[in-house]
């Protein structure tokens, strides 16, 4: 069973229908990916699983529970897209807070757990305010895993953050999945979900338009080979096509100097599936 199933979700604000039927599945332990162009309607899907805003149609189940009950609340760990800690409060305390909302008994030793695991361990008295956005990032991930929850909503966690953060974060990612934790994770930064997700979905205009593993997406896009002549392209191969091209090309007497395959990214399948 999926930690999230969601079937035919459908969600009108109003005249604006930000989602029209989605279906979407993340099994224990799975990093996927929500992708799509700004206004797609991740963020409400998020927030409809979280239990903040209520769907139109369809359905939410969350660990087997109605998304919004309490125990589908307590299997996730959410981190939203703008979230803001006071200025003054230090990360402990930020941590200590949301224990206390989320009934974690876990105390001390969780939350120093939490601030080694996203590398925030000396900064545990620091005050939000002194805090890099990377390092407020970083605290807002260590909040959306207090209580160890089978799924994880993070929101676009990487938006602010320059290459060094993002990189940091994508590891950090990879580690949760070690520890068996699933992973929605909301991004337009194409790389870095290609760069991790075991799935990506890929909504647009409400409507999922594509969905599977990164490698089984991205296609062959032919096998350049560059002659005396130039570079020539031979659309439609792939790497078993090589040897044969090569092969040919010497036999009519060409002069092989290199000879690449090339593959669509998952920047090309991104933006086919959403134009
Ligand atoms: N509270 C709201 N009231 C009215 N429209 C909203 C609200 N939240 C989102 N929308 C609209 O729903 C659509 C999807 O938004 P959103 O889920 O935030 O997309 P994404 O996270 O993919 O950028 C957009 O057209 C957005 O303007
Ligand atoms: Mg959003």
């Amino acid at each position: 069973m999926g930690v999230l199933e969601v079937r035919g979700l459908v969600k009108r604000y109003g005249a604006v229908e930000a989602l029209s039927g989605v279906d979407l599945d993340v099994g224990a332990g799975e990093l996927v990916g929500l992708l799509g162009p700004n206004g797609a309607g991740k963020s409400t899907l998020v927030k409809i699983s979280c239990g903040l805003v209520h769907a139109s149609a369809g359905s939410v189940t969350v660990a087997g529970a109605p998304a919004g009950s309490i125990a589908a609340r307590s299997a996730i760990g959410y981190l939203a897209e703008l979230f803001r800690y006071p200025g003054w409060a230090r990360a402990d305390e930020v941590l200590e807070l949301h224990q206390r909302l989320a009934n974690s008994d876990g105390g001390a030793a969780e939350r120093t757990e939490l601030l080694e695991l996203v590398g925030l361990a000396e900064a545990r008295t620091r005050r939000v305010e002194a805090m890099s956005k990377g390092m407020q990032q970083r605290l807002g991930i260590a909040q959306a895993m207090i209580g160890r929850p089978k799924l994880l909503m993070l929101d676009e966690p990487t938006s602010a953050l320059d290459p060094v953060g993002r990189r940091a974060v994508r590891e950090l990612l990879v580690e949760l999945r070690s520890r068996g934790q699933a992973v929605l994770l909301n991004s337009h930064l194409l790389s870095e979900v290609e760069l991790v997700c075991d799935r990506v979905v890929i909504v647009n205009r409400g409507r999922t338009v594509t969905a599977g593993a990164p490698s089984d997406l991205v296609r062959p896009r032919g096998v350049e080979v560059e002659t005396a002549g130039g570079p020539r392209l031979f659309e439609g191969a792939g790497r078993d096509d090589a040897p044969r091209i090569v092969a040919d090309l010497v036999a009519v007497g060409e002069q092989v100097y290199e000879v690449r395959v090339l593959r669509s990214t998952l920047e090309d399948v991104y933006i086919e599936a959403v134009s």
